[in-house]
């Protein structure tokens, strides 16, 4: 059984996704810990709370330092005994300690085919912004495996959308989730509860 806990910031979509992949078997073999969110107001934690999931808050502000924050937070994530955290919309940065640690055991979400428009200041909506900007005509989502890097460590699932004429950011936005992140985070996390996902040089590899 793979134990997991969700990292959240805001409205939690992606979490809902996984928790309706668990209930549905879509997502097998697997169990949500707990979530965790730096936000006390993130309406992720009342998803968490509606589906009997244990709902955490570690907020920087709360603490005296940066430093007493990361500590916090990784003593949190210890004590659950977790097999793999995901990050869906956490918009903290992880601390390097909680990287090295848990090497090859974080996943995140990208709103971007990796690697286009991602990197330092590139999440949420500043991602489509970029992409109308730039004119592209295909964008999508990424699921790749955390290193010390921002949105650098290996690509494990990717998955295109179609930039349509007359896109806002938020029309973008609302179709990349619907279409791609929501298809393939809960697809990322089904593979490596079942064993499908090899890790190799730095590529990771899937299984059928
Ligand atoms: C979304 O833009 C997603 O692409 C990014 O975080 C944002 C919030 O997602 N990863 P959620 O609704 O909180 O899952």
């Amino acid at each position: 059984m793979l134990r997991i806990v969700v990292m959240v910031s805001g409205g939690g979509t992606n979490l809902q996704a996984i928790i309706d992949g668990v209930a549905s078997g879509e997502i097998t073999n697997t169990e949500i810990a707990a979530v965790i969110s730096n936000n006390r107001k993130a309406y992720a934690l009342e998803r968490a709370g509606k589906a009997g999931i244990p709902g955490i808050v570690v907020s920087p502000g709360e603490f005296e330092s940066r430093e007493s924050f990361h500590e916090a937070l990784l003593e949190t994530v210890d004590a659950l005994q977790v097999d793999l955290i995901v990050l869906a919309g956490y918009l903290v940065v992880i601390p390097e300690k909680m990287t090295r640690q848990y090497e090859n055991r974080i996943i995140n979400i990208h709103p971007s085919l990796i690697p286009s428009f991602c990197g330092k200041g590139y999440y949420g909506l500043k991602v489509h912004e970029a992409v109308l900007e730039r004119g592209v005509k295909v964008t999508g989502a990424t699921v790749h495996f955390v290193d010390q890097g921002t949105d650098t460590g290996p690509i494990l699932l990717q998955k295109a959308v179609n930039v349509m004429n007359g896109d806002s950011p938020k029309s973008l936005q609302e179709r990349v989730m619907e279409q791609a992140e929501w298809v393939i985070l809960p697809r990322a996390i089904n593979l490596i509860a079942n064993g499908k996902v090899t890790l190799k040089d730095g590529k990771a590899y899937v299984r059928s």
